[in-house]
């Protein structure tokens, strides 16, 4: 794997603060990659699903909600979720502190693209590349024996304290969530845990994203167009500022996030193991002239050794296997090389192809 980026890294936050009035040219997207806003979503049916956890949480009819949701959004948002809404706040702003710390400081956790872990704004090495208007920190949380805290901020004083608890609550949910997933599916409570590898042994990572305001926003993206490449994310949006959008037919829909809510989406390896039926949808965040955005993603994987494909059960005459089976690590080495690429990855595990 290589061990350098291909050009020297920028920060975005920095160039922004620049003042500048134009987007420089390697992030002005071609014209089909740029940011569409579907002005009229009056219509519900053009609104990601909210789902109230206790109305899902081993209901009948709650779980037929879910799977509605993950058959034609591969999106929802959670509300009563579990994770206090005071630590989600807090761990927003905390991860807001470290951003805006100069960014010489910054710089001494910079990443590469080995193990993408800390202070980054690329994803991908493909040199030339058109780049997205957005800085990130990247760091693994579990399992607890690759967690290393020692590379995570130490500024502010209280973020690493509050990443651990942060990400304790949404691991506890996201360990509800595979439950609820499961048995919307029609499996047994625990199968899809089991498929994943056990939770004693799941992947987690957190991405602190931040996405600095932008002079010409119809020109670029603040995230490209991607499917999430794990099991399923769990997204703290920016409280304030939208911008994440989902995929639907020809549209984008942009998320209007309700109040202290999570919003949750199916990545590639639930869409694998489901067999098509849970669908990992693509999205995309867009970037405004007006505010920064902050938010978290905390993706929660299969265990990175072990193959996953389609679970048996879900497999029927009409219906066979559709992908073939391959170990997440090697399918995230594929991601990291290439960067975000809608969905080209997932498809090209297509048993036809
Ligand atoms: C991601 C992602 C959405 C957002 O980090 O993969 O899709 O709102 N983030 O930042
Ligand atoms: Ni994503």
């Amino acid at each position: 794997m290589v061990a350098t980026w291909p050009e020297p890294i920028v920060s975005v936050q920095a160039l922004s603060q620049t003042g500048l009035s134009t987007v420089p040219n390697r992030y002005v997207k071609p014209v089909h990659q740029r940011p569409v806003y579907n002005s009229d979503q009056s219509d519900l049916d053009m609104e990601v699903p909210v789902l109230d956890m206790r109305d899902v949480w081993k209901k009948p009819e709650g779980l037929k909600r879910v799977r509605n949701a993950c058959e034609e959004w591969g999106f929802f948002q959670v509300v009563n979720h579990g994770v206090d809404y005071a630590l989600m706040e807090s761990v927003r702003g905390a991860w807001r502190e470290f951003f805006d710390l100069p960014v010489e400081m910054k710089r001494k956790y910079a990443n590469s693209p080995d193990t993408y872990e800390g202070y980054g704004s690329r994803i991908g090495v493909v040199k030339d590349a058109k780049l997205d208007w957005s800085d990130y920190f990247f760091l693994n949380y579990l399992p607890s024996s690759i967690r290393n805290p020692s590379k995570w901020p130490s500024q502010p004083p209280k973020i690493r304290k509050l990443i651990e608890e942060y990400g304790e609550e949404v691991r506890k949910l996201c360990e509800r969530l595979v439950e609820t997933l499961s048995e919307s599916l029609g499996l047994e409570p625990n199968h899809l845990m089991k498929a994943f590898g056990g939770e004693d042994k799941v992947g987690a990572n957190l991405r602190a994203n931040f996405y600095p305001k932008c002079p010409q926003p119809h020109l670029t993206l603040g995230l490209s167009s991607h499917s999430d490449p794990g099991g399923i994310t769990i997204v703290l949006p920016d409280e304030k500022v939208a911008g994440l959008q989902v995929r639907r037919g020809d549209c984008w829909v942009t998320v209007k996030s309700v109040p202290n809510a999570l919003i949750v989406n199916i990545g590639d390896q639930v869409q694998i193991l489901s067999n098509g039926i849970y669908k990992s949808v693509e999205h995309q965040v867009v970037v405004n002239s007006g505010m920064d955005r902050v938010s978290l993603a905390l993706f929660y994987n299969p265990r990175s050794d072990i193959p996953i494909g389609p679970v048996k059960e879900l497999l029927t005459e009409d219906r066979p296997a559709l992908y073939k089976p391959i170990r997440f690590d090697e399918y995230r080495l594929l991601i990291r090389q290439k960067g975000p690429s809608g969905k080209n990855q997932v498809d090209s595990l297509l048993a036809s192809t």
